[in-house]
């Protein structure tokens, strides 16, 4: 079932370059409204448990140390279409492959250090929006 939100994080790249207010301004004028947000530093172990479904792969470990390596800003965003289109907003996983105008375009480093997370399902977006907003059911 579609639930029109999504979950996305700036990651510890964007809010260190000082990308972060850009971002989040791109992310409301296409549409999107911020339901919850908040700026924290993750652990490893919470990093490992958010990318678990990742642990196999040979970027794993460089992952959750890129992700505890500064402060991230986790939010979720409400919109029609919310998965798809902010799929979208931000472009591929490598910024190499992303399109002109999309989030990881403008502010990706590389196919680590890509700036911002989107959710890549519907399932998935409630399942990331409750790991970082256990008040979720409140909004
Ligand atoms: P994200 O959309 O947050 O989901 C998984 C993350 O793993 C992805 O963004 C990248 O940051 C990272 N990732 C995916 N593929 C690679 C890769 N080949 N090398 C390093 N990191 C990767």
């Amino acid at each position: 079932m579609a639930t029109n939100r999504t979950l996305t994080i700036i990651k510890p790249d964007a809010v260190a370059n000082g990308n972060a207010g850009n971002i989040l301004q791109k992310i409301t004028d296409a549409g999107f409204k911020i339901i919850a947000m908040k700026y924290t530093h993750l652990t490893a172990t919470q990093a490992g448990k958010f990318y678990a479904v990742h642990n196999a792969r040979p970027f794993y470990g460089e992952l959750v140390q890129f992700m505890t390596s500064g402060a991230v800003i986790p939010a979720i965003l409400e919109k029609e279409n919310a998965v798809e289109d902010f799929r979208k907003l931000i472009g591929a996983t490598n910024p190499a492959n992303a399109a002109d105008g999309t989030i990881r375009k403008m502010y990706a480093e590389s196919v680590e250090r890509n700036a911002v997370h989107g959710s890549d399902s519907d399932e998935n977006a409630m399942i990331e929006g409750s790991f970082f907003f256990s008040e979720l059911e409140r909004f």
